[in-house]
């Protein structure tokens, strides 16, 4: 039997007119004063303009357009297969064990590491493994320690309601705090944070500082474990590690201090490495007595990556010559996009208009600054805004990820661009920057 829609409620008509005020009573704190993307807002702001017509160049958005990029043709296959033959129910709260394999032997292979499967926990996508984490190691009032920029770190710091540092950093290191200033801020400290290639800056961190930092992680928890007081545990965010540049080496902290294993949860995910954001498929990596924890903890949030793309996802991982083949063109299409960036900003540079940028070492992006506060402009929103209006060009300020300073600093990503679009969008910068000048 249906209902006529002549009895349908009107939902709007039963809704307090305070819309803002009526939220702030049913969302309770501190998740009613969570903030919404900072990135995502300014990439939406783009999207509308370019939908009215606007010719903009769009560097803000950390995802791929399938226009460009494409999921491997093998992956696409086998999911359609998987759907075909009806792997359509609940997987395990911590993956199928097809997948929790391959991932081991991903590991073994490509890192040195040698896991079990009982240490590995699947999710849709890296983001639960990251979230499952904080709300495993930190209660409200915890010391939590990250640096600046970094993705996302603040509000998972929000939610929950720790006691949160980022430290300082510079271009001069890459946008990665030292090992002095990471063992400064270890006592007392229940996580850190590490992402490399880093986003928002496309930069790696160096080997030496990554074992200093994983070094200063075992000295400090030796003395807990004496004393009896819980360690400092460390997310290690390597999303991007399949996207390290060519000559660039990415590390993991526990092949370099193998000592350290107790402490550190891998993050990892396909969602950047096969370009497939929207497949939701990730995983944490961890001493297996925390990762039961966080497979509770996954289930009970149901934020398991779906059954069809995990089993096609397992399959692929056990192909190491398709994977290398995959990931060879992908970085070509990535490479050709940044290297374009970079040689045009060093370009404009030498002809003395006030642009650099740092060599991209991994991911999508590149660290991109404007020297011109000071010059015309007081704030990064105010280049921005001049650089979208005026040039046609899409950035995102360094602001989005949680560093205060009006630095002149920004991040370009080439996921959603083509050459061509580049091309023309560097030479109105370039015409831009020499007004400027004059
Ligand atoms: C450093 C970093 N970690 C994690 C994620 C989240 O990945 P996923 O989409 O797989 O949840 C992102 C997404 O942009 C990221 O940049």
């Amino acid at each position: 039997m249906s209902i006529e829609s002549t009895h349908c409620v009107d939902i709007n008509a039963m809704l307090p007119r305070d819309s803002r005020a009526a939220m702030r009573q049913a969302v309770a704190a501190p998740m009613c004063d969570m903030r919404g993307s900072a990135i995502l807002a300014t990439a939406a702001q783009v999207k509308a303009r370019i939908a009215q017509g606007a010719q903009i160049c769009n560097l803000t958005v950390g995802d791929f357009s399938p226009q460009h990029f494409h999921i491997p043709a093998a992956l696409t296959a086998r999911i359609q297969q998987m759907l075909a033959e009806g792997q359509t129910n609940y997987p395990p709260a911590d993956g199928v064990p097809e997948l929790k394999s391959a991932i081991v032997g991903l590991y073994k292979r490509e890192l040195g590491l040698d896991y079990g499967s009982d240490s590995v926990c699947v999710g849709s996508g890296a983001r639960p493994p990251i979230y499952a984490a904080w709300r495993l190691f930190t209660r409200p009032g915890d010391k939590t320690l990250s640096f600046l920029p970094m993705w996302n770190v603040g509000y998972y710091a929000h939610f929950c309601q720790t006691d949160h540092t980022f430290l300082p950093t510079s271009a001069e290191h890459n946008f990665f705090p030292t090992v002095d200033q990471v063992a400064q801020h270890l006592p007392g400290t229940r996580l850190i944070v590490m992402n490399t290639p880093l986003n928002p800056t496309g930069t790696a961190i160096d080997r030496d500082v990554l074992q200093g930092i994983a070094q200063a992680l075992v000295d400090e928890n030796r003395g807990r474990q004496a004393r009896g007081d819980a360690p400092c545990m460390m997310i290690f965010d390597q999303v991007y590690w399949r996207l390290t540049r060519p000559g660039v080496t990415h590390h993991s902290p526990v092949r370099l201090v193998p000592e350290c294993a107790p402490y550190v949860v891998h993050v990892d995910a396909i969602s950047k490495w096969f370009t497939g954001t929207g497949l939701r498929v990730g995983w944490g990596v961890m001493p297996p007595y925390v990762q039961a924890k966080m497979k509770g903890l996954i289930g009970h949030m149901g934020a398991w990556a779906p059954r069809p793309e995990q089993l096609a996802v397992a399959w692929l991982l056990d192909q190491p010559t398709l994977v290398r083949a995959y990931l060879d063109g992908l970085q070509d299409q990535i490479g050709a996009r940044l290297d374009k960036l970079f040689s045009a900003v060093q370009d404009m540079r030498a002809q003395g208009l006030p642009v650099s940028a740092i060599r991209p070492q991994g991911a999508i992006y590149m660290s991109f600054h404007v020297d011109l506060i000071g010059r015309g402009f007081d704030t990064n929103e105010q280049i921005r805004t001049w650089l979208l209006d005026t040039v046609g060009l899409a950035v995102v300020p360094f602001q989005a990820f949680d560093m205060p300073e009006d630095s002149g600093w920004f991040r370009m990503s080439v996921g959603a661009v083509g050459l061509d679009e580049l091309d023309s969008a560097l030479e109105r910068l370039r015409t831009a920057l020499r007004t400027r000048q004059g």
